[in-house]
């Protein structure tokens, strides 16, 4: 497989990241190694960048993109949601900026193999990890209840169709390739203009798979602490279910009291950690989204460790 990820918003992110030469990132997605790359030329001749992803195939191909920086990088094959553990063990700490660009890059959307893609026929896996987790899509289509999946589908895709897609799924069980899925969603949605009625489908499915926004939940804090004074944590996400989960976290850290608007008195003695650097998310240009048509939904925002 060769990196052929385009890395979306790359000036905004170097920029973000304010990557100066000797300084100590983490890439918390590393896939294909794209920004991961830019930094390490942005931070020449002596930064240093960690770069973790759940995907052993990211890992190896980051590993041969990355190769010419030596000794600089550190690549380890772990979710995100350990990356305190990660960074203390490699000695990473703190880090001067930390990238999370969320979801899924082109490499793994082209392999037919892991299932992510609508477009092509695979089985249906879904899974960042397969070396781990044993929770693949075909579970939960040919094994929750209507209820449970129909559950999934509103609540990781925002589907209001949720329950009659659920249903013709259960229908037509059992479901075994990417294309049985797609075709079951088509016979009951229309075709909108803009995006394919199963695109929702397979973002629910995948985000339940890998529970994408719990560990997200669980890695954001985590970042925030390994910052040094005055380090930027970078984030960039796809959907709406992520953006809102970065906008909640780096507002409430951002804030020196969180207690209930309601409260006359503060009690919650919380202390601000970060300071927006965004308070509107960065969007990509409609040149790049030209270019890389992948870079239409991204949003990215920025905080500083106070
Ligand atoms: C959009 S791609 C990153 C592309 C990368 N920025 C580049 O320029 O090549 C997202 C990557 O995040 C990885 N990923 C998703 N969830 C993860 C998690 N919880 N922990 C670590 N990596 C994760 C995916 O495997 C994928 O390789």
């Amino acid at each position: 497989m060769r990196s052929n990820h385009i890395p979306v918003l790359f000036q905004q992110i170097l920029e973000g990241l304010e990557v100066q030469s000797g300084g100590r990132y983490i890439d918390a997605t590393v896939g294909g190694g794209g920004h991961a790359g830019g930094i390490l030329r942005e931070s020449s001749p002596d930064g240093r960048l960690l770069g973790l992803d759940r995907d052993p195939a990211a890992i190896e191909i980051a590993h041969t993109h990355l190769a010419r920086y030596g000794e600089r990088v550190k690549l380890v094959h772990r979710p995100f949601n350990c990356l305190a553990e990660v960074a203390q063990t490699h000695h990473h700490v703190p880090a001067n900026g930390i990238l999370f660009d969320l979801g899924l890059s082109s490499l793994q959307l082209a392999d037919a193999m892991r299932g992510f893609a609508f477009m092509t026929d695979g089985p249906l896996d879904m899974r960042f990890d397969p070396t781990k987790n044993s929770l693949t899509a075909a579970t939960l289509v040919n094994e929750l209840s209507l209820e449970e999946l129909a559950d999934v589908l509103y609540r990781y895709g925002e589907i209001e169709q949720a329950r009659r897609i659920a249903e013709a799924i259960v229908d037509a069980r059992p479901l075994q390739t990417t294309k049985d899925l797609a075709s079951t969603v088509e016979r009951v949605v229309r075709r909108g203009r803009k995006i394919h009625p199963a695109t929702r489908v397979f973002q629910a499915l995948r985000i339940a798979v890998n529970d994408e926004l719990a560990v997200l939940e669980e890695a954001l804090p985590q970042a925030a602490g390994l910052l040094a004074s005055n380090g930027r944590l970078a984030v960039i996400s796809f959907h709406s279910l992520e953006d809102r989960l970065v906008k909640r976290f780096l507002r409430r850290e951002s804030q020196d009291c969180i207690c209930p608007p309601e409260l006359p008195v503060c009690r919650c003695d919380h202390q601000a950690t970060l300071r927006l650097v965004t308070r509107k998310p960065i969007r990509p240009t409609m040149d790049e989204i030209a270019a890389n048509p992948r870079a239409r939904s991204a949003r990215l925002r920025v905080a500083e460790r106070i």
